[in-house]
């Protein structure tokens, strides 16, 4: 009798449309903190306070030095084995998209084409005034200017309270809406739209599946739970894909 990996191996094969939703636990085995649960970021910096549009306005160099940390932080860790299992997917499976709540650019880096970064990224910055918009890979000062009209640059990531960029969550719905298998990786199923995505896939008839290192508030929702490292679990579903 197959086990519950071999089972979700055998759904990703084929033809079958697959869209695949990772959050922070995808990259805590580069040494990304999480936002929560045990070692989380949450609790040495609260995220809640300093990723708001009215934490920046307040206080920009506190929140520019928090950014610039985690600039610094993500710039000296590399793709792991579950990132590296994603873009061979990408690779193999035909009909697939990657959507990320992560902005630390760690999928792409590992060779993932077909990627929507949901809360934006770390790498790009833009005016608060004008429409200067760049990828920036370099260290970048504690409140850094614009260079066309002089004001304050800010992260290009989407904050707590803010609408994501126009068109990409129609792009999410739509995708999910069509997915065969559905896939929910190391996100602790908090935080709204991609809280929701699980239930949407559902409703539109895929399968869903939770790889996680623990249960979530989702896990109800999973046809299939694969509970342990997703840098264990994702090379051992992508192996073999595509022959
Ligand atoms: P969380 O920190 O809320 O959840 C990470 C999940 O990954 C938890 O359920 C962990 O159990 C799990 N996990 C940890 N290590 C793992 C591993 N090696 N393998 C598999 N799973 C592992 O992170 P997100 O769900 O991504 O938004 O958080 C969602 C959003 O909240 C973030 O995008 C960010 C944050 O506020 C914004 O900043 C707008």
């Amino acid at each position: 009798m197959l086990g519950e990996l071999e089972m979700v191996k055998a759904m990703l094969g084929g033809e079958r449309r697959v869209v695949v939703l990772t959050g922070a636990g995808v990259s805590a085995e580069s040494g990304v903190p999480t936002f929560r649960g045990r070692d989380g970021l949450w609790r040495h910096h609260r995220v809640e306070d300093l990723a708001r549009p009215d934490a920046f306005a307040a206080h920009p160099e506190r929140v520019w030095e928090f950014y610039n940390w985690r600039r610094r932080l993500v710039g000296g860790c590399e793709p792991n084995p579950a990132h590296m299992a994603l873009a061979a997917m990408d690779r193999q499976i035909p009909n697939f998209l990657l959507i990320t709540q992560n902005v630390d650019g760690l999928h792409t880096r590992a060779g993932s084409l077909r990627v929507l970064e949901m809360h934006g990224s770390l790498w790009q910055v833009r005016c608060t005034v004008c429409t200067h918009a760049r990828e920036d890979f370099s260290e970048l000062p504690d409140m850094p200017e614009c260079p066309v009209c002089g004001h304050l640059l800010r992260p290009g990531v989407v904050w707590f309270g803010e609408p994501l960029t126009p068109g990409v969550l129609r792009l999410a719905v739509a995708e999910i809406g069509k997915a065969d298998v559905f896939l929910s990786v190391g996100t602790s199923g908090l935080v709204q739209p991609a809280a929701s995505f699980c239930q949407l896939a559902k409703e539109h008839g895929a399968v869903t599946v939770e790889i996680n290192r623990e249960p979530t508030p989702n896990t109800g929702l999973m046809d299939f739970a694969l509970h342990g490292p997703a840098g264990d679990i994702l090379p051992e579903l992508a192996v073999g894909l595509g022959e």
